[in-house]
């Protein structure tokens, strides 16, 4: 994989992008439906969001997806989508929260405290090292029998996906900002030994293709 933006560069860019990230809902919206046909959001009690972005997926999950006792934590580096989720899901600010990080990927989260850690179009701008983090921290941070959310841009599977991706990662490699520092990825060879997989769909639209994965950490890999 060539360069990705550091987490100073993503912060700065997203600051500037806010609201437009929402655009991008044609291609999203499906893959993330995708994933939430697969990980039982109706069952979670505590849902944990890396990268929240605007919150548009936090609001459809607490509006019509969630029990009215779940409860929403979302953590975003940019302080411009953090006030922007935080503004769309204050009409559950009884049980969702919004909070700014430094892009540190350690959330200030006990062991074992929620059952969904959900991640949409975030893993796909962070360096290899940087995942592997994040999948660690889900690892802790989910309770047994919880369940990883994850959907990412991937390969393109025909061949204008094939030709778009080519597009997307040529561009990509020459300033990732272009794209939002997003680049597609498999991601189920970064889940190894320590998960279980029990979802995973690639899905496309309009030549742009995305990977939606639910995955439960083993017992065996729980500290
Ligand atoms: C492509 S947007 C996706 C937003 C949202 N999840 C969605 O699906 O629409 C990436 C988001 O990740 C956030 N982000 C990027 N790097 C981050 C980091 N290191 N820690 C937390 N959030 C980060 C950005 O600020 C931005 O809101």
């Amino acid at each position: 994989m060539g360069g990705v933006l550091s987490h100073k560069e993503a912060r700065a860019f997203y600051d500037r992008f806010g609201a437009k990230q929402d655009l991008q809902s044609f291609y999203e919206d499906p893959a993330v439906e995708r994933l939430i046909a697969h990980a039982d959001f109706a069952n979670a009690s505590a849902v944990v969001e890396l990268g929240c972005g605007t919150g548009r997926h936090a609001e459809r999950l607490l509006r019509a997806v969630l029990p009215a006792s779940a409860t929403y934590a979302g953590f975003d580096a940019s302080e411009t989508m953090v006030a922007l989720a935080q503004n769309r899901l204050g009409p559950y600010s009884n049980r969702a929260r919004v909070y700014l990080t430094d892009g540190s990927l350690k959330l200030p989260m006990a062991d074992r405290s929620c059952d969904r850690f959900l991640s949409t179009y975030v893993l796909d701008l962070l360096s290899e090292e940087d995942i592997r983090t994040v999948l660690g921290e889900a690892r802790r941070v989910l309770a047994p029998g919880g369940r990883l959310c994850l959907v990412s841009l991937t390969f393109g599977e025909t061949p204008v996906s094939r030709l778009l991706c080519r597009v997307w990662m040529g561009l990509h490699s020459v300033r990732p900002q272009l794209v939002g520092g997003c680049r597609p990825l498999h991601l189920q060879p970064f889940l190894k030994a320590s998960w279980e997989l029990i979802h995973h769909e690639v899905v496309c639209t309009l030549g742009v293709c995305s990977e939606a994965l639910v995955a439960s950490p083993l017992e065996s890999s729980m500290r």
